[in-house]
């Protein structure tokens, strides 16, 4: 079924006449359109997209099951949902609740013959569950993060900084066709604490714990890996350490099976965590959906009681932050079926020192 008869199936279930999606993201979900400035209006019996004479020949070979409308000052976007609208058999639009307040109140002052009503989450939940296609390129994408980590593996010595193996990322992801699907975090020794660090002039040093998590979108789709290595020589805490979060992420991995819940897999990371005493230091949720946003729909955390159904994406990423001593975060891509997890990302995950 297409993503606009999907859509159109969760709009009746939902009693929603008719929507504007305002979202870039969900945008593109929909229509396929990759550019940055457009509206989709959707009834059961009209899918309009309207953008500006920018995207005129870029939108026709992209948008293929809605009806395109190109707007030229001094004729503005609400002039022409105001138009598109007249196609509708009803008064009630639904808008997404992402849309700033000023632009909501604008437009809701403008087009004040209608009644504005907020939407649930209808796009968002279903990327929750990719097609096939999508599948596919989140495949590509994790492909290409296994091959900058492989990458960047003969960059990791003493001396050389954070700033400089970050750089390396990017330019990685960049000469191979992909944009970065976030900065990328390079974080060593002391820094290593810190989750979401920001790269630094720090030189590695021998004994530091050096977490490596970065991301590409190909084709629209993210990947998101982390690999956290040590340089030239490990103590005993750190392997101790790191075996523990490896343990806690691959029984986190195995345990993404259809019918299971993101909060008890959040809570299996813990308990294993906790065998010796790390869950305290484990700070933020397992994991996050992944697709055309590196954070996704859908999560794996102690908040989200959802059950996991075939055909979703998630990050898995246990990690431990310990001030003063450093951290280290593993983190893989898993695919959802309906057997056995498929684990995306195949970068080794056992301890290396480099
Ligand atoms: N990989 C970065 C994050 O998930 O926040
Ligand atoms: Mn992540």
């Amino acid at each position: 079924m297409s993503n606009l008869n999907r859509l159109r199936q969760a709009m009746e279930q939902a009693s929603i006449p008719a929507l504007l999606v305002t979202d870039n993201v969900n945008l593109r979900w929909l229509t396929g359109f990759t550019g940055s400035s457009g509206i989709a209006l959707v009834t059961q019996n009209h899918a309009g997209f309207v953008t500006d004479a920018r995207y005129d020949l870029w939108s026709r070979s992209e948008v293929t099951d809605h009806e395109i409308t190109i707007y030229q000052r001094p004729r503005t976007l609400d002039d022409l949902i105001a138009e598109v609208s007249t196609k509708f058999q009803s008064k009630e639009i639904a808008f997404e609740g992402s849309i700033s307040y000023s632009a909501w109140k604008a437009r809701t002052e403008k087009l004040s013959d209608f009644t504005w009503i907020e939407s649930p989450d209808l796009i968002r939940d279903l990327r929750k569950i990719k097609t096939v296609d999508e599948i596919n390129r989140i495949r590509a994408a994790c492909k290409l993060a296994d091959a900058c980590i492989e990458n960047i593996t003969r960059m990791i010595q003493p001396g050389i900084t954070e700033y400089d193996i970050s750089l390396d990322i990017e330019f990685f992801y960049r000469r191979n066709g992909a944009e970065i699907a976030f900065d990328p975090i390079v974080a060593s020794g002391p820094n290593s604490a810190r989750p979401h660090a920001t790269p630094s002039e720090r030189k590695l040093e021998v004994g530091d714990f050096v977490t490596i998590d970065c991301g590409g979108k190909l084709d629209g789709y993210c990947s998101d890996i982390t690999r956290t290595f040590v340089v030239g020589k490990a103590s005993d805490r750190h392997v101790e350490i790191y075996n523990q979060v490896l343990k806690s992420e691959i029984a986190c991995c195995a345990a993404l099976k259809s019918g299971a819940n993101g909060k008890e897999i959040d809570a299996l990371a813990r308990e294993i965590l906790d065998e010796i005493d790390l869950n305290q230091y484990f700070t933020h949720g397992l994991g996050h959906g992944l697709g055309l946003d590196v954070h996704d729909p859908g999560g794996l955390s102690s908040t989200v009681d959802q059950p996991i159904e075939p055909g979703m994406v998630f990050t898995v990423e246990p990690g431990v932050y310990i001030e003063g001593f450093g951290g280290l975060r593993i983190e893989d891509d898993v695919l959802v079926t309906d057997s056995e997890p498929e684990i995306l990302t195949l970068f080794p995950k056992e301890l290396m020192i480099l």
